[in-house]
């Protein structure tokens, strides 16, 4: 399972790196536009703080095959790294995807509701495919089933395409997409930490210290020399 964060909150992107196993970061431009600052700026800082190696997954903002190309290009020049230029499934996207592909860019395709937007973005080249799970639980779909479709279409089919599951608003889709076989999921900040949250687990490391320290008295294993 690879872990992406997707916010460009800069505080929330410092602890999540500081505290978890964290691969990389997901933007979109609902997500950048909450930040409300220059653009490039944030997404600079952002590079800066998760390093060269980490994915940074930048959408683009146009629906001009040519224009997204364009885009995706410039935000070479301008960020770098390990990039993926984030591409909605829609026909001049799945175009861009074509000609970004030959290009050597690595594309993420999103806004994906259907297996086969899915399965048309990875011929044309996308190495993510973003399904928006909660999106589509919400309209009385089964995020977690379209995922399944998606992970079976790419094994029946070969390709190496993975699916980058997004749009949780509950660790129960996380799970659920976790079980499919999901490569990688990006969530929120909130979601990241309610991941780990459990009363039994605070319950149980409560009592442990409370034991120890009630024989030992500071809680610590190491001996002072
Ligand atoms: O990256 C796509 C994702 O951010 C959409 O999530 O929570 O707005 O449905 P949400």
């Amino acid at each position: 399972m690879q872990y992406l964060l997707d916010t460009a909150n800069l505080d929330a992107i410092k602890k999540a790196y500081n505290f978890y196993p964290m691969d990389g970061v997901t933007t979109n431009p609902t997500i950048i536009s909450n930040e409300n600052r220059n653009f490039l700026d944030i997404l600079k800082d952002i590079r800066n703080i998760i390093g060269e190696e980490s994915m940074l997954h930048i959408q683009a903002v146009s629906t001009n095959a040519e224009k997204i190309v364009e885009e995706a290009e410039y935000l070479h020049q301008i960020i770098g790294g390990n990039l993926y230029i984030k591409i909605p499934v829609i026909p001049e996207g799945i175009k861009a995807m074509k000609i970004l592909k030959d290009k050597g860019i690595k594309i993420t395709a999103t806004a994906i509701f259907t297996a086969q937007q899915a399965l048309m973005a990875a011929m044309a080249g996308a190495e993510f495919v973003a399904p928006y799970v909660n999106r589509i639980d919400n309209i009385s779909g089964d995020g977690a089933f379209v995922v399944n479709e998606i992970l079976q279409l790419f094994k029946h089919y070969n390709l190496d395409s993975k699916v980058l599951a997004a749009s949780f608003k509950n660790v129960q889709q996380v799970h659920s997409v976790s079980l499919a076989g999901a490569q990688s999921v990006t969530v929120n900040p909130e979601i990241l930490d309610k991941m780990l949250e459990h009363p039994l687990t605070d319950w149980s490391v409560n009592q442990f210290i409370n034991d120890w320290e009630n024989i030992y008295g500071i809680g610590k294993l190491t001996l002072d020399v």
